[in-house]
Formats: C-alpha cells, sequence, structure tokens
C-alpha cells in the first residue's frame, strides 16, 4: 500500500478536536469515573492512503477507529467523510454514507452470522442499502465480490455457513461484504490479528492489491510495527487517547521522534536469536489508566527524557511540525523536546 502515486493528497477523513469519554463505575455501585478513551485528536485521512493507528493496548486505536465510522458517538470536536460533517447526523441521514465507509473488525468469527448462507452474508448489505435490484441480483454481485477476495469460484461456497471455512476464509468473506457496496474508506481493526500466521500475509497481500485496484483508503489499526511499516504511507502513534507522533510510515518508524515511538520500537522483538520471539516490555512504570490522565505531558511519568516543562503543572504539548514536507510527507510530534514550549503557551 506504499507509494505515493495514487494519493492525491485531498482529505477524505477530517477529525478535529475529536474526544470520546466514556462514564463508568468502578465495581458495584462503585466510584464513577470517566474514561478518556479519545481524548483530543484532530488528524486527517488522506484520499487512496493507507493510515496505520499504532500504539499500545488501551490507547484509544479502536474507539478513534469507531469514531470515525460513527460507529461510538463522540463526546466533542467533528468527523468529517468526504467532505461532509458527519457529527451531528442521526442514524437515517447516515444510511447513506454508511456503504461509503466500512468497517473490517479482527474477529471475523464474530462478524459472521452462523445462521447466514455466505452468499446471503454478502448480499445482505446490497438489499439493505437498495443496490441491487432483488435477491438474485444481490447474490450475483456478492459472487462476484467473493471472487474478487478470492473465493473462487464462488458458486460452490454460496449456499455454505460460515462454521465450514477457516479463519482467513471467513476474514475474505468479511471484507467482500466490507467492499460489496462500494465503498471510499475501510477501517480494518487489527484485520489478522486472529488469523494463523501463515495466512496472515495473504490477507495483508489481498487487501493491498483491492486497495490498488479499487482506489480504497485505509485505516488500518494494528499493534504490530512490522505490518504498520510494510502496508503504511503514514502512521499516527497514540498513547493515553492521543496522537503523539504522525507522519510517514518510513520515517516514523525508522527516526522516532517522540519518546514514546523509540519505546514502542526497541521493545520489538530483535532478530538476535537469542532474544528471538521477546518482546521487551514497552515501557517500566505505571499501566496508563485512561480515568487518571497525568497532568502537562500525559506520558512524563513514563518518559526517560522528560524535564520541567513536562510534570504534573506543566503544559499539556500539541502536535507540531519538526519536519515540514508535501502532503502526506509532514511529521508531526507532541513532545516538549521537539516543541518547546513558549511562555504564550500558559495563557
Ligand atoms: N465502551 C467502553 N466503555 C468504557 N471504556 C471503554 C469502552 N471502550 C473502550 N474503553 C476504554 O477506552 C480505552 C481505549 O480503549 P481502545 O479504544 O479499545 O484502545 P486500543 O484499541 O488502543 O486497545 C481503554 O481504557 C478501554 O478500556
Ligand atoms: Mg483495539
Amino acid at each position: 500500500m506504499s507509494g505515493t502515486t495514487r494519493r492525491n493528497g485531498s482529505p477524505l477523513v477530517a477529525i478535529s478536536d475529536l474526544e470520546v469519554h466514556f462514564p463508568i463505575r468502578r465495581g458495584f455501585g462503585g466510584r464513577k469515573a470517566v474514561v478518556r478513551a479519545v481524548d483530543g485528536v484532530s488528524l486527517e485521512v488522506l484520499a487512496g492512503e493507507t493510515l496505520g493507528l499504532v500504539g499500545e493496548s488501551g490507547s484509544g486505536k479502536t474507539t478513534l477507529g469507531r469514531a470515525m465510522l460513527r460507529l461510538v458517538e463522540p463526546t466533542a470536536g467533528r468527523v468529517e467523510f468526504e467532505g461532509r460533517d458527519i457529527t451531528g447526523l442521526d442514524e437515517k441521514q447516515l444510511r447513506p454514507l454508511r456503504r461509503r465507509m466500512q468497517p473490517v473488525f479482527q474477529d471475523p468469527h464474530a462478524a459472521l452470522n452462523p445462521a447466514m448462507t455466505i452468499g446471503d452474508a454478502v448480499a445482505h448489505p446490497l438489499l439493505i442499502q437498495r443496490l441491487a435490484p432483488d435477491r438474485a441480483a444481490a447474490r450475483a454481485q456478492a459472487a462476484a465480490m467473493l471472487e474478487r477476495v478470492g473465493i473462487a469460484p464462488a458458486g460452490p461456497f454460496l449456499d455454505r455457513y460460515p462454521e465450514d471455512l477457516s479463519g482467513g476464509q471467513k476474514q475474505r468473506i468479511v471484507l467482500a461484504r466490507a467492499l460489496v457496496t462500494g465503498p471510499s474508506l475501510v477501517v480494518a481493526d487489527e484485520p489478522v490479528a486472529m488469523l494463523d500466521m501463515s495466512v496472515r500475509a495473504l490477507v495483508l497481500d489481498l487487501m493491498a492489491g483491492l486497495q490498488r485496484e479499487l482506489g480504497l483508503t485505509y485505516v488500518l489499526i494494528t499493534h504490530d510495527l512490522a505490518t504498520a511499516r510494510l502496508l503504511c504511507d503514514r502512521v499516527a502513534v497514540m498513547y493515553l487517547g492521543r496522537v503523539v507522533e504522525i507522519g510517514p510510515a518510513d520515517r516514523v518508524l525508522t527516526e522516532p521522534r517522540h519518546p514514546y515511538t523509540r519505546a514502542l520500537l526497541d521493545a520489538v522483538p530483535r532478530v538476535d536469536p537469542a532474544a528471538a520471539g521477546r518482546a521487551r516490555p514497552v515501557l517500566p512504570g505505571e499501566v496508563p489508566d485512561a480515568t487518571r490522565i497525568p497532568g502537562g505531558c500525559r506520558f512524563h511519568p513514563r518518559c526517560p527524557e522528560a524535564f520541567a516543562p513536562c510534570g504534573p503543572d506543566g503544559i499539556d504539548p500539541a502536535l507540531g511540525t519538526v519536519t515540514a514536507a508535501g502532503p502526506g510527507r509532514t511529521v508531526e510530534v507532541a513532545c516538549h523536546l521537539w516543541n518547546p514550549p513558549t511562555p504564550s503557551d500558559r495563557s
């Protein structure tokens, strides 16, 4: 999915100051708290690109991906899709847009209704969206899409049930169902994490090919930095609900600037046979708690490079440009080391 020729540099999705907060109670009758899952994110997804969302578990990747598709309600901020503000739309107004923005989740076993045949599962969105005149036409379109995702010839599969299929086949069917309505945006949340190692690369290759053929824009959520490096044009690194670094994957994942991005990369298992397969902990220190986000820079309690302005009474660093370049090539980092605070930041 790398390469710059397809990208036209215009934003397909524009997110500004997005917050998704979940009110919760801890334990039975417990104290009220608020999980700040997404806590002030602004970014653009450029048409034709693959934007990776990376970061430790709990950093808000899934919630951001779901909020982008209006599968979870934002608490504040806005999401524009294809130039239109979709933040305030109700479900009826969203319905015609749903065909243009589709999710693919991690678990293909949970995604498919065990009581629905494969043909009907892929034909269903066409009928719901009235993109096919009748069931026969919808099934014919479904069969064509199944063949594009490698379920070929599709005929013998149409009347089978998901239980007959492998995880890799199921995820191909999930992809067919997502793509059959002709989306421009696909948000894929750890799409191969539950598949056997042996089929992961095949499914990712398939996704890359479909992106080229169909002119898709991908948001790829992954905790696997090697996958991100391989498949993403740009990556956004998330920490406790914020983007702390964003830029071209080949820059951010080879010359990381934010101390958190560096720590993430340091934790990747080495090729060194003695250490093979053993990922090191990302960082010492407390496991971050999204109900109690530290003041100042939210990363400062775990940051090896924290200095005075970062501390609990310091300033929460905003994303700032560290290397300006053309569309999609700019690197931005939210860190006082790279963008020292100025007195006016205190106001
Ligand atoms: N529906 C929910 N209710 C309460 N807390 C949630 C909900 N969904 C996610 N969270 C919390 O929000 C934070 C971010 O979660 P998530 O978006 O799943 O992160 P990631 O995908 O990076 O692992 C976590 O602390 C998680 O426990
Ligand atoms: Mg997740």
